[in-house]
């Protein structure tokens, strides 16, 4: 039953050391759409507080710096960060972006400062998924866009093919979403070039439902 639940590869190994220099440039490539697209559905604008969780190599939240937003990219692997931050300074941006190393279980943010929040093919990979979404639920202000957003995987698939969530996974983690109080969830497919995603979002109502 290990297989089925959202965070099945959260013993895969760290993206660290020539290893994770090694995926995060596979991750520079191809990613952009993935990062429209989030931000397109997050409805990002200049009044954002963006929180990029598993940022890797940073192209979405560039993206969402790009549109004015304040950004924080937050990841535990110090390759992903060094990429980032080294391809971030060579693109313009307008808004405000900065670097954490941090996983979603130990990120120590400001409490209600995210007003979106978004997860791109990292929420498979997290360790203790009901710890991360504590302090997620810590961060996110009154109102805040959360979206998790995954590689549309078969079941049974083995490998690179299996990173990221069959339909059951994503409806396993929405019904977490809603059971933490979570309003509007929803599961979407979408076409990113030759690639499917599974999208599950959710709307933070606020401290009133945070037990
Ligand atoms: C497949 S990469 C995706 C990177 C980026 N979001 C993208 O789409 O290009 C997965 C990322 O999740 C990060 N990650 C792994 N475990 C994590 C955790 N517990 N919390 C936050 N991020 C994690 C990895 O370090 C890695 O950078």
């Amino acid at each position: 039953m290990a297989d089925l639940v959202p965070n099945h590869h959260a013993h895969y190994r760290q993206f660290g050391g020539l290893f994770g220099y090694l995926a995060g440039l596979t991750m520079i490539v191809g990613r952009g759409r993935d990062a429209r697209l989030v931000s397109d559905l997050a409805a990002v604008g200049s009044d954002d507080v963006v929180l990029d969780i598993g940022c890797g190599p940073g192209t979405a939240a560039r993206q969402a710096a790009g549109r004015g937003a304040d950004v924080i990219g937050l990841d535990p692997s110090a390759p992903m960060l060094r990429l980032a931050g080294l391809i971030s300074r060579f693109r313009p941006i307008s808004g405000a972006l900065e670097w954490r190393q941090a996983s979603a279980e130990t990120m120590d943010l400001p409490a209600d400062s995210a007003s979106v929040c978004w997860s791109i093919a990292s929420v498979h990979h997290w360790q203790d998924l009901e710890t991360g979404l504590d302090r997620l639920e810590d961060v996110l202000a009154p109102g805040a866009r959360f979206l998790a957003v995954e590689k549309r995987t078969a079941p049974g698939a083995t490998g690179i093919a299996s990173h990221g969530w069959t339909p059951d996974q994503a409806e396993l983690f929405a019904s977490m979403l809603t059971d933490r109080g979570f309003a509007d969830v929803g599961v979407s497919n979408h076409s990113v070039g030759r690639r499917d995603v599974v999208i599950v979002s959710g709307t933070w109502p606020g401290s009133g439902n945070n037990g």
